[in-house]
């Protein structure tokens, strides 16, 4: 039986991220067995940006409830993925869990994936879907279909039918055909967030790549140049990306001298505000 590995970016308790990712698997055709993480069970810290996880198997230096996650995402044959907007954007969660996954990451390359963000007010989800995409792009997860769901007390999310529709689609995407990108999305990687650079020249956010937009056939598209790397789109990309962040060790360990002597020059500047010592940081409280 495939392993569906529910992982839900929202602190609240039976809220729209957890019952949506309850109600795509309900949808989901094929025989499953569903397992949930909530993320804001774990105590997932920052990424030290110590890179010791290049050269160490993997393994990170810092000691908290990251290594049962990544075991979880290993174990699972396929991901539904649920954040909510805060603040224009998706919550921290994800970003915290993407930027600890440089030494996991290739266990969970190329597993099928859907996602969903949450938001509470009609058009103010903000780039919480462009993060969505980037978490799933970034861990290469083969990906089905990303909706964005407007529900804001918790429990809305499932009283809509637009939204049990959506709840359909993606269920019955996951490990079926990938759902048709909406608008003009970027022929390289899917994204469909881009920076104008000028006029006419944009930038896609999530290859980076460079591209103009073209209107002449009366519905706009995105033309964007596939650049010499594919740093965050195929496991070839990935794998020269983290060689070339092993070189930058080497690079860094060569220069080490002379940047140790640029920085410490700033050493003393300005005074520090530390955390009190003793202060036990707060439990949350019930949703
Ligand atoms: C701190 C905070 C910030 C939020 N910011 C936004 C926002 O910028 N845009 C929006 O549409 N909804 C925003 N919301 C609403 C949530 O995205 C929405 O209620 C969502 O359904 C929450 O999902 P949950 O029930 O799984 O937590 C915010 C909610 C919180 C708690």
């Amino acid at each position: 039986m495939r392993k569906v590995l529910g992982i839900i970016g929202s602190p609240r308790k039976l809220g729209n991220c957890e019952l949506m990712v309850k109600e795509i698997a309900n949808r989901i055709p094929e025989k499953h067995h569903l397992s949930l993480l909530r993320l804001a069970d774990f105590d997932i810290r920052l990424c030290r940006g110590c890179y010791n996880c290049l050269t160490d198997n993997g393994n990170c230096k810092v000691r908290d409830d990251f290594p049962m996650v990544a075991r979880a995402m290993a174990e699972a044959d396929a991901f539904i993925v649920a954040v909510p907007t805060y603040f224009l954007g998706p919550n921290a969660s994800l970003k915290l869990l993407l930027d600890r996954s440089m030494g996991f990451s290739e266990q969970v390359w190329g597993k099928p994936a859907v996602g969903v963000v949450l938001a509470g007010m009609e058009g103010k989800e903000g780039y919480a879907r462009l993060g969505l995409l980037n978490f799933l792009s970034l861990i290469l997860a083969d990906i089905k279909g990303v909706e964005v769901v407007y529900a804001a007390l918790p429990g809305e999310a499932v009283i809509e039918d637009k939204n049990l529709n959506a709840a359909k689609r993606l269920g019955a995407a996951l490990f079926g055909h990938p759902l048709p990108k909406g608008s003009p999305a970027c022929p390289v990687c899917g994204s469909d967030t881009f920076r104008f650079v000028d006029r006419f020249h944009v930038q896609c956010m999530l290859c980076s790549n460079p591209g103009t937009l073209d209107t002449s056939s009366g519905r706009p598209a995105f033309l964007i140049n596939r650049s010499d790397h594919g740093f965050f789109l195929a496991p070839e990309g990935a794998k020269t990306h983290k060689q070339w962040l092993r070189d930058m060790k080497k690079k860094f360990s060569e220069k080490r001298k002379e940047l140790k002597e640029a920085a410490l020059s700033y050493l003393r500047d300005g005074d520090w505000i530390k955390p009190e010592k003793g202060v036990e940081p707060e439990e949350p409280g019930p949703a």
